[in-house]
Order: C-alpha cells, then sequence, then structure tokens
C-alpha cells in the first residue's frame, strides 16, 4: 500500500471545479451558510467557461416577443427529443430569473437601446414553436459573455466566504462501503502535499472531455476528470455519443469563432460562393441548429466545394457588416481571427471548420444535480451525497444536441438548483461522515503506480493514438463500420493504460503525472462515446449515422448508460422523461406543441 500522509479537511459541500456551473453551485451554497470549498486544477477565472463567447440564453423578450414555452420547445427540437422533458422546463422557466440574478451580482451585459439586456439571435432559437421567425433571446457580454460570469461569479462566491483550494487535482471519490460518496482526494500541485475532503455532499462541476478528441475549441484543462472519478466508481455515465461539433472552429487550430458572428448577420459560403445553408435550411438558413450545419459544411466539402487549395473548410464571412457594429459585438473573435488566422475580418472571411465543442453526455443526473445510478428498478436511483453540473453532467437539457447558449443557461440554472437541494438535504449541525479509510488507500494507490509507472509508453503518445481514433472514428458522420473499426482500435488504446511509462516521480509540479491523471480520465469517457455511439442504429442529433439515417423513436427514444470498468464498456438504457412539470391545465406547455416530429429548419 503506498505511504503518503495527507491533510484532512472537513466542509458540508465540495465542489470540484470553478467554471461557470462550479461557481454558481459554490456561491448558492455559501450563500446558505454551509461551509464550502472549492477545489479546482486551475485557478478559477482560468476555467474553460471563460471561452464561452456568443452568450446566455433567456427569455427575457427585450428584443421582441418571446416565453418560456417557446425557448422550452426549442431546446426540445434542438435536443431531438432525448432531452429530459422536466429539465428543459425548469430551466427555461427560471432562465430570465437567473439572467437577471447576474445582472445584479454583476455582470456587464451589452445593451441594446432601452438600456435593457441586449440579446442577439442565435441557431435554432424561434418564435411561434419554430413557426416563427428566429428569436432574439441570446443575452450577451460583448462575445466575451463566459469571461465576465466566471469573473462576477468568483468575487461573489469570496464575498460569501466560500473557500478556494486552487491548483488541487481531484485524484478520486471517497465512497462508503454502501455506496454514499464521502468527499474527494486530492494533490496539491505546488507543494505535492494530499488532501482529504471530508464532505457531506460533493459536486462534480469538472466540465467536459473535448480533449479526448483531436481537434476541438475546448482547452486542455478539458479532461473528463469528473466521468473518469465516476466511471472509477462503478457508477454510470449517460449519452455519451452525442458529441457536438461547432460549425465555426478556426480551420486548423479550431479557436471557437462564436455562432454570435452569424446571429449578428455573418453567412457561410462554399468554393462557389454560395450560401449553401439556403438550399439546406430555407427558413432558418446559417442559424439552423448546430449539428445541422456542421453536417451541411461536411457535406459541402466531401463533394467538392470546400474552399481553400486543398478544399477542406468553408468560409464565414463577416466583411458586410459594419466595422463599428464587429468592434461593438465581435471584438473577441476578431482578435481570434487575426491572430489564429492572419484574416481582417472587415475585409476577409475567416476559414472554419465544424470542430469538437461540446458533449452533451456526461454524468447522469435530475434536474436539481443529484446523480443517478441507474437500475432496471428504479432508473431515477440517486447516489447519496454526490452532485453534478454544467457540462460533466448530463441532466438531461440538451438530449443529443445542444442549442448555443444553453450551455451558460445550464450552468446557472442547475448549478443553483443543485445548491438549493443541497440546502435541504444537508444539515450542517450532523457530524460529517466516517471516511471509508479503504477507498482513499485506493485513490492513493492508483495515484502512486501512475506516478511511478514504468511502462514503455509516454503518456502524450497515448493520448495523440486516442485523440486521432476519436477523430476519425466518432466524426461528424459515421457508419456501422467506422465505428465497430473504433470499437476495436479504442479498447486496444484503453488496453495500453497499463505499459505507460511516467519519467518524472516528483510531486511537485509535476505535469507529466497529471497528465497522465487526466488521460485515464479521458479514457473512460472517450470509450463510452464511442460504444454508445456503435450501439445506437438511428441518427438523432449529433449522432449521424449513414446506415441508419432516420431517427427511430419506437426503439431509440432512451438514454444510453454506459459502465466503464478498464476498456470494458456495459450498455443498458433509461428512459426519458417525457413529462413536463407543469400540466397544460395549470399554465404548463401545449402537450401537442411537444409531441415528437420531424426535425427541420
Ligand atoms: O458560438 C458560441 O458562442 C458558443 C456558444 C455555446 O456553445 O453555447
Amino acid at each position: 500500500m503506498a505511504a503518503y500522509e495527507y491533510e484532512t479537511h472537513e466542509y458540508d459541500v465540495v465542489v470540484v471545479g470553478a467554471g461557470g456551473a462550479g461557481l454558481r453551485a459554490t456561491l448558492g451554497m455559501a450563500e446558505q451558510g454551509l461551509r464550502t470549498a472549492n477545489v479546482t486544477k486551475v485557478f478559477p477565472t482560468r476555467s474553460h467557461t471563460v471561452a464561452a463567447q456568443g452568450g446566455i440564453a433567456a427569455s427575457l423578450g427585450n428584443m421582441g416577443p418571446d416565453s418560456w414555452q417557446w425557448h422550452m420547445y426549442d431546446t426540445l427540437k434542438g435536443s431531438d427529443w432525448l432531452g429530459d422533458m422536466d429539465t428543459m422546463e425548469y430551466v427555461a422557466r427560471e432562465a430570465p430569473k437567473a439572467v437577471y440574478e447576474l445582472e445584479h451580482y454583476g455582470v456587464p451585459f451589452s445593451r441594446n437601446e432601452d438600456g435593457k439586456i441586449y440579446q442577439r439571435p442565435f441557431g435554432g432559437h424561434t418564435t411561434e414553436y419554430g413557426e416563427g421567425v428566429s428569436v432574439e433571446r441570446v443575452c450577451a457580454a460583448a462575445d466575451r459573455t463566459g469571461h465576465a460570469m466566471l469573473h462576477t461569479l468568483y468575487g461573489q462566491s469570496l464575498k460569501q466566504n466560500a473557500e478556494f483550494f486552487v491548483e488541487y487535482f481531484a485524484i478520486d471519490l471517497i465512497m462508503s462501503e454502501d455506496g454514499q460518496c464521502q468527499g474527494v482526494v486530492a494533490w496539491k500541485l505546488d507543494d505535492g502535499t494530499i488532501h482529504v475532503f471530508n464532505a457531506k455532499m460533493t459536486v462534480l462541476a469538472t466540465g467536459g472531455y473535448g480533449r479526448a478528441f483531436f481537434n476541438c475549441t475546448s482547452a486542455h484543462t478539458c479532461t473528463g476528470d469528473g466521468g473518469g472519478m465516476v466511471a472509477r466508481a462503478g457508477l454510470a455515465l449517460q449519452d455519451m455519443e452525442f458529441v457536438q461539433f461547432h460549425p465555426t472552429g478556426v480551420f486548423g487550430p479550431g479557436m471557437l469563432i462564436t455562432e454570435g458572428a452569424r446571429g449578428e448577420g455573418g453567412y457561410l459560403t462554399n468554393s462557389e460562393g454560395e450560401r449553401f445553408m439556403e438550399r439546406y435550411a430555407p427558413t432558418f438558413k446559417d442559424l439552423a441548429s448546430r449539428d445541422v450545419v456542421s453536417r451541411c459544411m461536411t457535406i459541402e466539402i466531401r463533394e467538392g466545394r470546400g474552399v481553400g487549395p486543398n478544399k477542406d473548410h468553408i468560409h464565414l464571412n463577416l466583411s458586410h457588416l459594419p466595422a463599428e457594429l464587429l468592434a461593438e459585438r465581435l471584438p473577441g473573435i476578431s482578435e481570434t481571427a487575426k491572430i489564429f488566422a492572419g484574416v481582417d475580418v472587415t475585409k476577409e472571411p475567416i476559414p472554419v471548420l465544424p470542430t469538437v465543442h461540446y458533449n452533451m453526455g456526461g454524468i447522469p443526473t435530475n434536474y436539481w444535480g443529484e446523480v443517478l445510478n441507474p437500475t432496471d428498478a428504479d432508473p431515477d436511483a440517486v447516489v447519496p451525497g454526490l452532485m453534478a453540473a454544467g457540462e460533466a453532467a448530463s441532466a438531461s437539457l440538451h438530449g443529443a444536441n445542444r442549442l448555443g447558449a444553453n450551455s451558460l443557461i445550464d450552468l446557472v440554472v442547475l448549478g443553483r438548483a443543485a445548491s438549493i437541494r443541497a440546502g435541504q438535504v444537508v444539515d450542517p449541525a450532523a457530524p460529517n461522515p466516517t471516511l471509508n479509510t479503504a477507498s482513499i488507500d485506493q485513490a492513493l494507490d492508483r495515484f502512486d503506480g501512475l506516478r511511478h509507472a514504468k511502462g514503455k509508453i509516454p503518456t502524450a503518445e497515448l493520448r495523440l493514438e486516442m485523440q486521432r481514433t476519436m477523430q476519425n472514428d466518432a466524426a461528424v458522420f459515421r457508419t456501422d463500420k467506422t465505428l465497430a473499426e473504433g470499437v476495436e482500435k479504442m479498447t486496444a488504446v484503453a488496453a495500453k493504460l497499463g505499459d505507460l511509462g511516467v519519467t518524472d516521480h516528483s510531486l511537485i509540479w509535476n505535469s507529466d503525472l497529471m497528465e497522465t491523471l487526466e488521460l485515464t480520465n479521458l479514457m473512460p469517457n472517450a470509450l463510452a462515446t464511442i460504444n454508445g455511439a456503435e450501439a445506437r442504429k438511428e441518427s438523432r442529433g449529433a449522432h449521424a449515422s449513414e446506415d441508419h439515417p432516420e431517427r427511430d423513436d419506437k426503439e431509440w427514444r432512451k438514454h444510453t448508460i454506459a459502465r466503464v470498468d478498464g476498456p470494458k464498456v456495459t450498455l443498458s438504457y433509461r428512459p426519458v422523461h417525457t413529462e413536463p412539470l407543469t400540466s397544460h391545465e395549470d399554465g404548463g406547455i401545449d402537450p401537442r406543441k411537444i409531441a415528437p416530429k420531424k426535425r427541420v429548419y
């Protein structure tokens, strides 16, 4: 057994991760007087939410008519009828309140001419249950909305005396013999010490796992750490096959160019200078849902109408827009285009390509953030002491495809919901759990094993193999053949984790070891993704199968549940929640509006 001394900290709640969801949960917990620790591997304002550009969706109606029912309908249609209706109703209803709350906390939203919060159009957000025109629903702080939110939420959390443990890497969950979460074991990166956080409630807000792919808009820190910890605890991951490709990553480096660029009037063209989206989505054109636009761009390239010497990307045109508008509403992406594509957006188009951007799947939760451990007897069984929120979680607001700007609203509404629920179930006067030391020892043994791993394969080499496999075989378009090959290749890649070699055995600022721990987190996420995709014999949202091009509600309107044990993945399924929270008679959405139908834009 590995001999590490550790310091034990006792809190009511420990939140892992300090992005939008982690900070909103932390703030909500601390506001209620719960003793709250936030454990984060990066400084809070460096969390990946900082990169969120275009905005946060809420039916404020500041620019024209809107309603929470329209927002819920768009979210459901965007999800390709896989989202859970209780979650969707909760988020669409609570969204305006959550945005005003952010405003009052200090988020410097852009303003319209009346001085109200400015809202812009975004893909898939419409009026009249999809029958009307695009709606201006997305509240923005220029194109740096996530940045503004993160700084505000961090400041507010400090004001409420939440305690931050910055640059602490969470190694594993501490689980009791009877399946209750008791906290986490963490490694302090700057001095090498080990810390045990004993908590009555643990919240995983660790973000997505974009870095399982070669080309993504995600920060290098997006390594699915929560999903990895959950998988190792024998718990489930949900709907992992649904991986969102954002239509406009900068061709090559992959940096995000916000959908807000198309919301402000930008448009895509092919090598013939044609605005091709008009052919595919005659009503909403460039503002169709992301999965649709990404597929259309891929088809254009495949059919030989891509731009550039190799006809392998697409142009995003902004130069027809007034320079003042670009400077006021899109300053961030104007700079990004200059730095990463060498393009002056006032004069030239930006070269773009669909790029991995978001994971719809994650740790299954209800809309209160409680982690689920589905069984046949109870598909909604709750894991005591464990919550998840944000991109790490699957609540399932987004189902098979997320609408742009529904991520930031997910973070704040469901981060806040987790804190409300914690306020109900955590008793500050009760003693902390008696820790299961066997679980702590197991985490430290794993840590020590990786620290001294003597195999032949460097971490970076195996990571690249995983990333290339996922990029090729879990792509925008998938076939039975590529997916079956992908499962085989990923199983072999994952089996090589046992042959990793770590050369730096120190405990202080050891990036070799940290990246190895991250790779062990990415791997179960990647395995669940490719296995879930291979099993799903239909097309739905971001999962586009060329062999099964239609959505099959009879067989496949169900959530995939994946349990990952080493390279082995066991799949089962869980029903979608098809009932909204409120009946039509009591003011809820009209059931005729939300019945499944073909998804056209
Ligand atoms: O395009 C964007 O600004 C991204 C927004 C989102 O993913 O929600």
